[in-house]
């Protein structure tokens, strides 16, 4: 781990009194590791929304569906190879007599990673779905986002 900042925050006790419940509620030790996932979740959120496009994440989508509405699986399979290079890896369960969960893993760039899952969440038959997208770990905190939220344009020679 890097070097540690000590810094000290002046916050409403009622404030702090809620935020102790909830972080001994969700199993936290301390309030220290609790404010630094939040500043990361915040970091790869903000970094999400400035990235460009064409910028790399990583994605896991999953899915709920009913297997036995028509063509859905060879229209879930047929997208899937269709951006082959995204798909790192699927996880299938069979839930019960007629659904099906996936968890679908994706790498690439963000701009292809929503417009594959969006094209499967719209599929007639998914019945509840939702794609969680981060970086990787050295994107969150590993490079300094510009004021106009580009952090990779100072390397061009003119
Ligand atoms: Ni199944």
């Amino acid at each position: 781990m890097s070097d540690l900042s000590r810094f000290g925050v002046s916050v409403e006790e009622e404030l702090l009194q809620s935020f102790d419940q909830l972080i001994a509620g969700q199993g936290y030790a301390n309030r220290s590791e609790a404010l630094r996932d939040l500043m990361r979740d915040a970091l790869v959120k903000s970094r999400l929304e400035t990235s460009p496009e064409n910028g790399e994440a990583l994605g896991s989508l999953t899915l709920v569906y009913d297997h036995h509405a028509s063509e859905l699986n060879d229209k879930m399979n047929e997208l899937q190879h269709d951006h082959h290079d995204l798909v790192v890896s699927v996880l299938h369960v069979h839930v019960n007599h007629d659904d099906c969960m996936e968890v679908i893993v994706l790498r690439g760039a963000i701009r292809e990673i929503r417009a594959l899952s969006d094209g499967l969440l719209s599929l007639k038959g998914v019945k509840h779905g939702r794609l969680f997208v981060t970086l990787p770990a050295q994107e969150m905190v590993g490079r300094k986002a510009t004021s106009n939220g580009h952090a990779h344009s100072h390397n061009h020679k003119h």
